[in-house]
This record gives C-alpha cells, sequence and structure tokens, in this order.
C-alpha cells in the first residue's frame, strides 16, 4: 500500500505521496505542493530537503555507513585502487581488466594539456591560492575543448569525462608547481595514475623522480575515501550548474570554488593551521575547546562535526589508523599528530560536543599525512578536489541521464510591500 503525508494549512487538507528509498528513507514527494495549496516549504541549509533521487553514495550518519554503489568505503580502501572507484562511481559497476585497461588507455590519451593554458596559470602571482587556480584553469579547459559543453550523447558524456579526469590532476599539479615558479610538466603515461600526480608535483628538474610506494599508496587510499559523498555543498553546485548545461568542466570548476571553503574541503587546511596555532601556544587544548564552545568566539574546532554524521564519519577512522602506519612508516615524528588526538579526546569527553554530536569529520586528520608526504598545507583541498573529482562527474552524469529540470529553489519575500517611486527632492 503506497504511503501517503497529509498536511493540513487553514484547515484544508493536502496529500502528498511518500518515495521509500532502497534503504528505506522516506521522503515526502511536494512537487504539487504549490500548485494544490499556494504553500512553498522553507528550509535554509537543505538540512531537511532532498534535491533529488540518486543511486550513487549511500550515508547513514546515526550508525556512520558510508557506501559507493552499495560498496562499504571500509572495503573499497582496503580492496579497490582510486581508478576502479572512478568507473565505479561514474559507470555503477566495479570495471572488468578489460573494462578497466580500456578507461585507463582512454584517459592516457587525453593526458596532454594545451600549452595556452600555461599563459593562463603564469597570468596569476605565486601568491594565488591554489584552489583559485584550479576552478580557474578548469573553466578555461572548456575554452580548449569546446566540443565538451554541449553533450547530448552518452558517447558525447564519456568523451568529456575522460578529458577531465586527464587532464584534472595535471592542471592540480600545476597549481603547485606555479606556487614554486617550476617547469611544469605533462603526465608521464607510463605509470599510474596517482604516481603520474606525484611526479608531476614533485619532479625536480634534471633528476630522476623516485616513487615512494608508502606515499603512493597512502594518496591511492586518501583519493578513495574523498571520491564521493552524496549531496554535499560542492556537489549540490556542480549538480545545479550543471543543470543548466553548462557543460562538465565549468561545472567542475563551481564545485571548486565550493569546496575552497573552511566550512567544507578546506576545513583540511584549517585544521593543521589550527593545530599549529595550539601547539604554538604550547599544547593548551581545553583553551582551545573553551573557544570553539563559547557562542560570543568566532572560532570553531576545525574538523569537527558534520552535517549527516551524527556519529564517526567512517572515514575519519581510516584516515586517523592511516596516520599512524604512514608516518611510522615514513619515519616522520610530527607532534601535531599527538595534539589532533589530545584535542580529540578531550572534545569526545566534553558535553558540548557530546549532545550536539561532533566528531571528527573527514579533515580533521587527512591533513597530517598529507604534511607527512611533504604535500604544502596550501594544496591540501586541491588533494581533497582531485579525490573528489570522480564523485562530481558520476553526480554530474546521473543528473544528465535523468533529464533532470534546472535547478531554481523557491524563496519566501519578506522584503518591503508595493510602495510609490520618490523623488530625491523628497527623500
Ligand atoms: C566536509 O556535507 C558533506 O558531506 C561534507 C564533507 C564531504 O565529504 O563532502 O563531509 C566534507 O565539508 C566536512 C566538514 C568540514 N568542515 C569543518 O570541519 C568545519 C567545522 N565544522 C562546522 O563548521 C560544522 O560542523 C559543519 C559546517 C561541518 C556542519 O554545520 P551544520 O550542520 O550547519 O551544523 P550547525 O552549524 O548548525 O551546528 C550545530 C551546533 C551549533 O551549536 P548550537 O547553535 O546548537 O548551540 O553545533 C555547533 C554549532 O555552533 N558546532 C560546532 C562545530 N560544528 C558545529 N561548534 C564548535 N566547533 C565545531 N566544529
Amino acid at each position: 500500500m503506497s504511503k501517503v503525508a497529509t498536511i493540513e494549512i487553514e484547515g484544508k487538507k493536502y496529500e502528498f505521496p511518500v518515495v521509500v528509498g532502497t534503504e528505506n528513507e522516506l521522503a515526502i514527494d511536494i512537487k504539487q505542493l504549490r500548485g494544490q495549496s499556494g504553500a512553498i516549504t522553507l528550509d535554509p541549509g537543505y538540512k531537511n530537503t532532498g534535491a533529488c533521487e540518486s543511486a550513487i553514495t549511500f550515508l547513514d550518519g546515526e550508525k556512520g555507513i558510508l557506501r559507493y554503489r552499495g560498496y562499504s568505503i571500509e572495503e573499497l580502501a582496503e580492496k579497490a585502487d582510486f581508478l576502479e572507484v572512478c568507473y565505479l562511481l561514474i559507470f555503477g559497476e566495479l570495471p572488468s581488466k578489460s573494462q578497466l585497461q580500456k578507461f585507463n588507455t582512454d584517459i592516457l590519451d587525453q593526458s596532454i594539456v594545451n600549452e595556452d593554458m600555461k599563459t593562463v596559470l603564469n597570468g596569476f602571482p605565486e601568491s594565488a591560492h591554489p584552489m583559485g587556480v584550479l576552478s580557474s584553469l578548469t573553466s578555461a579547459l572548456t575554452a580548449f575543448n569546446p566540443k565538451s559543453v554541449n553533450v547530448e550523447s552518452e558517447e558525447d558524456m564519456y568523451r568529456a569525462i575522460v578529458k577531465i579526469l586527464a587532464k584534472f590532476p595535471v592542471l592540480a599539479a600545476w597549481t603547485l608547481r606555479r606556487k614554486n615558479n617550476q617547469t611544469l610538466y605533462n603526465k608521464d603515461t607510463n605509470i599510474g595514475y596517482v604516481e603520474s600526480l606525484l611526479k608531476m608535483m614533485f619532479q625536480k628538474e634534471g633528476k630522476n623522480y623516485k616513487q615512494n610506494k608508502t606515499v603512493v599508496n597512502a594518496l591511492d587510499k586518501l583519493l578513495i575515501l574523498h571520491a564521493d559523498h552524496e549531496q554535499n555543498c560542492s556537489t549540490s553546485t556542480v549538480r545545479i550548474v550543471g543543470s543548466s548545461h553548462a557543460g562538465l568542466f565549468a561545472s567542475i570548476s563551481a564545485g571548486v570554488s565550493a569546496l575552497w571553503g573552511p566550512l567544507h574541503g578546506g576545513a583540511n587546511q584549517a585544521v593543521i593551521e589550527m593545530l599549529e596555532e595550539i601547539k604554538a601556544d604550547g599544547g593548551d587544548t581545553s583553551k582551545f575547546i573553551a573557544k570553539a564552545k563559547d557562542k560570543e568566539d568566532p572560532f570553531r574546532l576545525m574538523g569537527f562535526g558534520h552535517r549527516v554524521y551524527k556519529n564517526f564519519d567512517p572515514r575519519a577512522k581510516i584516515i586517523k589508523k592511516a596516520a599512524d602506519e604512514v608516518l611510522g612508516q615514513l619515519g616522520v615524528e610530527d607532534p601535531i599528530l599527538e595534539i589532533a588526538k589530545g584535542l580529540e579526546k578531550a572534545a569526545l569527553e566534553d558535553q558540548y560536543f557530546v549532545e550536539r554530536k561532533l566528531y571528527p569529520n573527514v579533515d580533521f586528520y587527512s591533513g597530517i599525512i598529507y604534511r607527512a608526504m611533504g604535500i604544502p598545507t596550501e594544496m591540501f583541498t586541491v588533494m581533497f578536489a582531485v579525490g573528489r573529482l570522480p564523485g562530481w562527474i558520476a553526480q554530474w552524469r546521473e543528473m544528465r541521464m535523468r533529464k533532470e529540470p534546472i535547478g531554481r529553489p523557491r524563496q519566501v519575500y519578506i522584503g518591503e510591500t508595493h510602495r510609490k517611486f520618490k523623488d530625491i527632492e523628497n527623500r
């Protein structure tokens, strides 16, 4: 028997169908609400509002569950590699050997970035934040690949998808090279996706680049953990920009800008800056816990809290464990790892955080591993973007394949009612 929800407004009752997801989540389908009742819903931050139906990623915030296309994040982080997860998120199934081989070859065939893109890059000062540069370069890709804008067929979409998967890591690496005023390299097509990213980032002029297996494996795992997270701020941005048919690269560029914010992906940089501040201040975490609780103080415990997870972020658990392993394997002693653990312990014993169900999120420990790999703090969110790219692509493709309407929310107007124009003499 199909479920319905009844809403009563000014004594009149309206019935709306209830949608039940495959994980038994309920949603009231209000497509006809305004037509039937004249009323709309109001939900700043969309805390209670579903923007779409999606088959890509499932989160259970209460139980701390995260699955990509039904596979648990724990299994994927342990058993898959990043390119397999890209394929899984975008096309819905883990690839066979031959499918993965073709996917990889198609990506490698598109790895060259137009030389003129370097002119765009070199227009930025070395002081520019890499996320601003990456967003601009990603949008600029459209100018050099105009056929990737109006993609109606699945084949056109596939061509645009392999292009951005191929070129985005090159652009990401170039943002670091620009900051250090170093030579820009294109992708080495004889090595893996993660290996070539690291080589483009850290290759020293005239020297052989030696891969560090620990770093490659750790980065591959981090990219998997960041690959998708259903309708988060930057993914919702990609979907709504994509809904105007602005093209995949423009949509991804908008997603990069949304991810940059310190309340979202920019938190991984803000966490390290916060931990450094605590260290410089003598390591007294209680002072910063008090600041985070003080409503008069804008300071927040960066890397803590989450819109959906009201339990441990499963990614944070995996990254915390990996941090110990990677720093051990690299022989790196980083005092801020101990400060982070002390801060986490203190917060999880404090009623303010317990009552609000504020736990460490994906950003709390990730920066410690990036730092141990020699990645500069300002590049942490760029690494998040490289990881999130397949998720953004998958969500954009799903939105386009389902031919979803252009996103255009309503509002409740609270401004002045109609009034006559006043000549300047009378104001
Ligand atoms: C990501 O959505 C995703 O899936 C995002 C992400 C992904 O993979 O895409 O998981 C990646 O963005 C992780 C989040 C990274 N951001 C941070 O670590 C920044 C610090 N965290 C907060 O700013 C906050 O927790 C948010 C932004 C993450 C969530 O904010 P919400 O859901 O809007 O919650 P809220 O601001 O309404 O907070 C509820 C209460 C408030 O207190 P009261 O008004 O009830 O008294 O909790 C407090 C907040 O003040 N609170 C915090 C806090 N986070 C929430 N207090 C201190 N420190 C914090 N970090």
